[in-house]
C-alpha cells in the first residue's frame, strides 16, 4: 500500500519538535507493516540541498503564493517530495519564524500552498491514503475533497496548542470554494482554522497517545476543540509514539562520552562527568542528578522546575537544564545557574550532544509537563537509563510505570508519577526520588526496568498500518 504523507518538518531536514522526530522515523516502520510512504515537504533549502538531482515530477501553475514545482528523489532515508516555491520556502533556519522571532507573515499562505501541493499529488499519485500531521498540513484535506476527490485522509494531531488560525482575510486567497467558508467547513470562530479544518474533513483522527486522545475531548484538556473533537471520537484514536532505536542507541550512540547498554550501564558514570564538564556541573556531580531536555515554554512546566529548585537541591541533588524558548524562562534558568555554580548547569540553545550526555548521564529527567500529547523526552531517558520524573498526563501517563510500593513489590516500575503539575508535587516527587535513589538496589532496578522498555515503533507501526489499510478498504 502507498501512502503520501504531508508534514512541515521532518528529520533529519528540519526539526523544531517531536513532530519532526515522528514524521523522520514513522515511515521505516511503516515500511516493514508493507505500507510503503512518501513524504511531501516543504522546500526549505535543507530539503533542496538533500535531494539535489532530484527529478521535476510536476509543475503546479496556480497554487496559492504562486507557482511552484514538485520534486521526487531519495534523501535522509526518505522517500521525499518536495514543494519547490522559493518564494514561499527559500528561507534559511525555523520553519516559521523569521529573523525577528515572529511567525513570518505569509504562514496563511506557505502552508495553504503545502495543503494544496498534498491534495494534487495524493489524487495523482497513485496513492491509496493521504496522511497529513498537524494544522500546518490541516488544508489538505479540505483541497481534495473540494476538487471532488474521496481519497481516505488519516489527520494525526500532535499538539492542539498550535492551531493555525488566521484571519478572514486569507479565504479568497485559498483557492476554495466560497461553501468552504462555513462550520461544515474551514471556518473556525470567523476565522479560517487550519487544525480545525484538518480535523474537520479527515475520515480518520489520531493523536499521539491514548490518555491525550481522552483529555482533549474535554473542555479542560481541549483548547476551544473539545466540541468538535468530542463529536469526531468515533474516528478518534490515541497511538504511541515511538523513537527510532537505531538512532537513539547507548550502545552504538558517537555522541556519547562512553556507550553502554542494559546488561552494563557502569559506563553511564563516564556521561555524567562528560555532561558535569560541558555544563560547569561540579566533578561526579553531586547526586541524584536530574536532567531536563526541552522547549522552555509553559507547556513543558520549566518554571516548576525552577520554583522547586529548592527542593531538588535539599536532596544533595543537582541539575542539568538544555533548552530555548522563551526569553523569561532562559532568563531566570541562566540566573539560577549563576546563583548554584557546581550545582546547576544550564545551556541555552538546540545540541544534540549535550542532550544525548542528559540522557545517557542524568540520574533522572524530569518532565513536569503540564499537558504532553506524547512527549519523546520521557522515551530517551528510558532508553538511556535515566529514570524519568514526569506529571501524570496524556503520553506521560501512558509511558512511565510509577515506581509505587505495590509497584516496587511486584519488580515493576520505570519512574515516577506526579500529579497535579505544581511545583510541590514536582518537589515531593523530587523527594521520593532522592529516597529511591539512596538504595542502590532499588534504582538499580527501576534503571533496569526502565531501559527494558519498548520505546521502539514496532507496535504503533502497526496500529498505523492497520487504520490506514483500514482506510483504504473504505
Ligand atoms: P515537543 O513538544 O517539543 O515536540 P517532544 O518530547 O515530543 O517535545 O520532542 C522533543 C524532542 O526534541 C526530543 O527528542 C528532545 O530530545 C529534543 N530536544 C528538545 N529540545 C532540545 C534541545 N534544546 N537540544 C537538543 N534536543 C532537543
Ligand atoms: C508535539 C507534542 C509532543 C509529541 C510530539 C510528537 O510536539 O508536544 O508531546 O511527542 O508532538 O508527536
Amino acid at each position: 500500500m502507498r501512502v503520501l504523507a504531508v508534514a512541515s518538518e521532518a528529520v533529519p531536514f528540519v526539526k523544531t519538535g517531536g513532530l519532526a522526530d515522528v514524521v523522520g522515523a514513522l515511515p521505516a516502520a511503516l515500511a516493514r507493516e508493507g505500507v510503503a510512504v512518501t513524504t511531501l515537504l516543504p522546500g526549505y533549502p535543507a530539503v533542496l540541498d538533500a535531494l539535489a538531482g532530484a527529478e521535476e515530477v510536476a509543475r503546479f501553475a496556480d497554487l496559492p503564493g504562486g507557482p511552484a514545482r514538485l520534486l521526487r528523489g531519495q534523501a535522509g532515508g526518505l522517500a521525499v517530495a518536495a514543494l519547490d516555491a522559493p518564494a514561499l520556502f527559500d528561507r534559511p533556519g525555523n520553519p516559521y519564524l523569521g529573523p525577528d522571532g515572529a511567525d513570518w507573515p505569509d504562514n496563511g499562505i506557505r502552508f495553504a500552498a503545502l495543503g494544496a501541493a498534498a491534495a494534487r499529488l495524493a489524487a495523482e499519485g497513485g496513492f491509496a491514503a493521504l496522511h497529513a500531521h498537524d494544522w500546518q498540513a490541516g488544508l489538505a484535506g479540505a483541497y481534495l475533497r473540494h476538487a471532488g476527490n474521496r481519497l481516505p485522509v488519516l489527520f494525526t494531531l500532535h499538539n492542539l496548542a498550535f492551531q493555525g488560525h488566521f484571519p478572514a482575510a486569507l479565504f479568497p486567497h485559498l483557492g476554495l470554494p466560497d461553501a468552504a467558508f462555513a462550520l461544515a467547513g474551514v471556518e473556525f470562530h470567523g476565522g479560517v482554522g487550519f487544525l480545525k479544518a484538518g480535523l474537520w474533513y479527515a475520515d480518520a483522527i489520531t493523536t499521539v497517545s491514548p490518555t491525550y486522545a481522552a483529555e482533549i475531548t474535554t473542555p479542560e484538556g481541549g483548547m476551544g476543540l473539545d466540541g468538535l473533537l468530542a463529536g469526531r471520537a468515533g474516528v478518534l484514536h490515541g497511538i504511541l509514539n515511538g523513537i527510532d532505536t537505531t538512532a537513539w542507541d547507548p550502545a552504538t550512540d558517537r555522541h556519547l562520552a562512553a556507550r553502554f547498554d542494559a546488561a552494563d550501564p557502569a559506563p553511564r558514570a563516564a556521561n555524567r562527568a562528560a555532561l558535569g564538564r560541558a555544563l560547569g556541573i561540579a566533578a561526579d556531580p553531586p547526586r541524584p542528578l536530574f536532567g531536563f531536555v526541552g522547549r522552555l515554554t509553559w507547556q513543558k512546566g520549566v518554571d516548576l522546575i525552577l520554583d522547586a529548585l529548592p527542593a531538588l537541591l535539599a536532596t544533595g541533588g543537582s541539575l542539568a537544564l538544555l533548552g530555548s524558548g522563551e526569553a523569561g524562562l532562559e532568563a531566570r534558568a541562566r540566573a539560577a545557574a549563576a546563583a548554584h555554580p557546581g550545582r546547576v548547569g544550564v545551556a541555552i540553545g538546540y545540541d544534540e550532544r549535550i542532550a544525548r550526555l542528559i540522557y545517557a548521564g542524568a540520574d533522572g529527567v524530569l518532565v513536569p509537563s503540564r499537558f504532553e500529547p506524547c512527549g519523546l523526552a520521557q522515551l530517551c531517558a528510558l532508553r538511556y537509563g535515566a529514570v524519568p520524573v514526569v506529571a501524570r498526563l496524556g503520553g506521560l501517563a501512558d509511558t512511565v510505570v510509577d515506581a509505587n510500593p505495590m509497584a516496587l513489590q511486584a519488580g515493576w516500575g520505570t519512574g515516577l508519577q506526579f500529579s497535579p503539575p505544581t511545583a510541590g508535587m514536582l518537589a515531593a516527587a523530587l523527594r521520593r526520588a532522592a529516597a529511591l535513589f539512596a538504595d542502590a538496589g532499588t534504582w538499580r532496578r527501576l534503571q533496569r526496568n526502565a531501559m527494558a522498555t519498548d520505546v521502539s515503533w514496532t507496535r504503533s507501526a502497526a496500529q498505523y498500518a492497520a487504520l490506514l489499510s483500514a482506510l483504504a478498504r473504505g
